[in-house]
């Protein structure tokens, strides 16, 4: 047995192991592309290929694009979209009403230009009418790559060279070199992937495109394009193939409107001859075709699903190879132009913009089957964006892992609001306790103030009581200024009348001197300087036992100066010799003591006088006690004679 493959077999494995499914191509062109192929990457036989293919998983896109052959244009064959134009939109639009919807579908609509013609056209036929209608233009096509740039919708300037200048105008954006089709008709068309073979077809469909697509398969399965076809169409729908597309020309479920241009309308089935899927059918068949419209209902939908949600999703099968995402997916990924179905997880640009993805997915494989989740900063050209990846194991009913799901979010923005709402938190709460804090200020404040306030008042009243006791102070300052004057004038008096007293003394015509109770002699007139031949400052502040007199007379003198200062009474010493030269005479010297506030002896004043002119001072008593004598006397002396009178 030959270790080699046939075409047939090669397209059978790969159909079986999620390749691309080929099997209803034309065997001819197939084989043609798929040697082509081979010889570009070396491999000698389809076996040597399929190795190839199951060793590198990356190899089954390389085989579709060669496969798939997206030529297109806008107003590709112009009569063709001409005759549409006239002879089956007016049946169209007359069977519809205000507000009812048009469907149209573009098969295998390769880069957008052929949906976007019929956007074009339609639009321009129904003129301002066309806000009355619901209309939507599905367009499919196997090819990825192909969708995406049909989504972009945008165009080198060339390739609009069908495309009328007033059409230019009106329904694309710029100048060139790069034209956009204009939001209108952008808005207008929804692009999706489909298997025109496999996949559900669009239903209740008005106006089914499909230009230069059948060619590629071989008859029967051709038939089973134009049946599902058959069965999108709306009735009296219309049908619009590519002008190498003759397969209808005697079918009895379409009715020819231009032959020439393959325009045909859907006719009831079963009322003459039937093409392909639509003879009648074992209930077996039905049953099964029944499951089968499920299924491709049920794949549509989940299409749908997928490309209605936000956030980017990717399915892969147990080998972690791309089965199928979203266009959000790779949007978030930041993935242009890159194929991404069909390879192996680990060959795509996934891996290379978060390197810890696949490290991720083995450890999600010790997860039993929980979600494994984590964020991870995308490694962009330009800018950074953090994104939200959760790896969701997909399990069969027999906890087999079967397949993963990858569901990105990217959470850039959000985090970035997270952060703002975070630091805004922590400044309100700074606010906060700063506020607190400054109406605990304000409080000590004002506790601070009422303190004030009470020293203040207390200040104000102790101020008060000063300027009172200075006003008394000023008063008694008056007074004392006043007694002050006073006391001065009496000095001034006291003063004269001691000068007076002194000078007095001084000039009294007897030697007199004042002895203080300290013995010192502190007065010595002119006549005692005189009488001494002493002068005064010799003397004064001298002691009483220095007088110039003879040393009995001195003694005399100073035991009767102590006696008077002790008995505080004048006395006189009679007849003293002082022994002056210049008077040879005695003398009666008289001690007075003087008193100090009438009370204490402070001093004696002794003044010497000559005898005859010394009248010996008698006191007063004593006169009185001789008065007394004498009349006692004379008394007696009367008792003794009686009077002659009486007898
Ligand atoms: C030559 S192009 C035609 C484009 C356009 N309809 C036209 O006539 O200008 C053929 C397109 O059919 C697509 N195609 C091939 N096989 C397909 C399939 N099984 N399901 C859907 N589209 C398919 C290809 O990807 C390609 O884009």
């Amino acid at each position: 047995m030959s270790d080699d493959l046939t075409l047939q077999e090669l397209v059978q494995y790969l159909a079986a192991e999620r390749g691309p499914d080929l099997r209803g191509y034309k065997h001819t062109s197939l084989e043609r592309r798929i040697r082509k192929r081979m010889g570009e990457v070396n491999a000698g036989s389809f076996r040597d290929y399929l190795d190839q293919i199951r060793a590198n998983p990356a190899e089954n896109v390389r085989l579709l694009n060669t496969i798939l052959i997206n030529v297109t244009d806008f107003f590709r064959d112009p009569q063709a979209w001409q005759a549409l134009r006239d002879e089956a939109l007016p049946g169209i639009v007359s069977s519809i009403h205000p507000g009812d919807t048009l469907r149209f579908w573009s098969v295998g609509c390769a880069s957008g230009e052929e949906p976007y013609s019929l956007a074009i056209l339609i639009s321009e036929y129904l003129g301002p009418a066309l806000l009355d209608y619901n209309l939507k233009i599905y367009a499919t096509d196997i090819d990825e790559e192909a969708l995406a740039v049909a989504r972009r919708g945008e165009y080198s300037i060339e390739k609009l060279r069908r495309v009328p200048p007033q059409m230019r105008e009106k329904y694309f954006i710029g100048r060139g070199p790069l034209v956009r089709v204009s939001r209108d008709i952008r808005r207008l068309t929804i692009f999706g992937r489909s298997n025109i073979v496999s996949d559900a077809p669009i239903s209740h469909c008005n106006v089914v495109v499909c230009r230069n697509v059948l060619i590629y398969f071989d008859s029967s399965t051709q038939n089973q394009v134009l049946s599902r076809i058959h069965y999108a169409l709306e009735p009296r729908g219309v049908l619009l193939l590519g002008k190498a597309e003759s397969k209808l020309a005697n079918s009895s479920v379409f009715r020819p409107l231009n032959t020439r241009w393959r325009i045909f309308q859907k006719s009831s089935p079963g009322n003459g001859e039937d093409i392909g899927e639509l003879r009648p059918r074992s209930r077996v068949q039905a049953g099964a075709e029944l499951v089968q419209h499920e299924m491709e209902s049920l794949q549509l939908y989940q299409r749908y699903i997928l490309e209605s949600v936000k956030s980017g999703l990717m399915a892969m099968d147990g080998n972690d190879i791309v089965l199928n995402h979203n266009d959000a997916f790779v949007q978030v990924w930041g993935i242009k132009g890159n194929r991404l179905v069909g390879k192996r997880l680990q060959n795509t640009e996934l891996v290379y913009r978060c390197p810890e993805l696949l490290a991720r997915l083995d450890n999600s494989r010790d997860n039993q089957g929980q979600p494994l989740h984590f964020q991870c900063n995308l490694k962009t050209d330009g800018d950074e964006r953090l994104l939200s990846i959760v790896i969701r194991p997909v399990m069969s009913e027999n906890n087999d892992r079967i397949g993963t799901i990858i569901h990105t979010e990217d959470i850039t923005d959000h985090e970035r609001l997270q952060g703002t709402v975070d630091q805004l938190e922590a400044t309100s709460e700074e606010l906060q306790s700063a506020n607190e804090e400054l109406e605990t200020t304000n409080e000590e404040l004002q506790s601070t103030n009422e303190e004030l306030e009470t020293t203040n008042e207390e200040l104000q009243s102790t101020n008060e009581e000063l300027a009172t006791t200075n006003e008394e102070l000023q008063s008694l300052n008056e007074e004392l200024e006043n007694m002050n004057e006073e006391l001065e004038h009496r000095t001034q008096e006291l003063h004269q009348l001691t000068q007076r007293y002194a000078e007095t003394l001084r000039s009294m015509p007897w030697p007199v001197t004042l002895v203080d109770d300290d013995e010192k002699i502190q007065l010595w007139n002119a006549a005692a300087q005189r009488l001494f031949g002493v002068g005064e400052t010799s003397v004064v502040g001298v002691g009483i036992d220095h007088l110039p007199v003879k040393l009995e007379v001195r003694n005399a003198l100073i035991r009767r100066y102590r006696s008077v200062l002790q008995k505080a009474k004048p006395s006189v010493l009679p007849r003293q010799a002082i022994g002056a030269s210049n008077y040879p005479g005695d003398f009666d010297v008289h001690f007075t003591p003087v008193f100090r506030n009438n009370r204490q002896v402070e001093g004696v004043l002794v003044m010497f006088g000559p005898r005859s002119q010394v009248t010996v001072p008698v006191s007063k008593p004593k006169r009185v006690a001789a008065k007394k004598t004498a009349r006692k006397t004379a008394a007696k002396s009367a008792k003794k004679t009686p009077r002659k009178g009486k007898k």
